[in-house]
């Protein structure tokens, strides 16, 4: 075997589940949550740092919205909506890079 050339500095999970039986962050805005977080690490040039993993549960199970966890820094969110991508990146993502606290990712959306 051999490791690859580049490595995630950060890997964001983000809980896609879907099931009929129960709510499921898949039906609460899974997906759009992870399409925003690719926009923005697209958007800040970090697809080779950051990796979006769509993962099925991860044992919080909100009620609303859904599941999200980002490592390092090991923090974890639930009740997550789109609109939380932007304030997630400037928490957690970004200042592993030296950028965010509000200062890289337009939070008004
Ligand atoms: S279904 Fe998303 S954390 Fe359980």
């Amino acid at each position: 075997m051999i490791e690859p050339a580049f490595k995630p500095r950060v890997t964001i999970f983000v809980c896609c589940n879907g099931r009929e039986d129960m709510q499921s962050c898949g039906a609460q805005g899974g997906e759009e949550i992870a399409a925003g977080f690719r926009h923005a690490i697209t958007r800040h040039g970090l697809t080779r740092d950051v990796w979006l993993v769509r993962t099925r549960c991860i044992g919080y199970c909100p009620k609303e919205g859904s599941a999200v966890a980002v490592h390092p820094p090991g923090r974890c969110w639930v009740e997550v909506t789109a609109r939380d991508v932007p304030c997630i990146m400037n928490e957690a993502v970004l200042p592993v890079f030296g950028a965010g606290s509000g200062t890289q990712e337009d939070q008004s959306r």
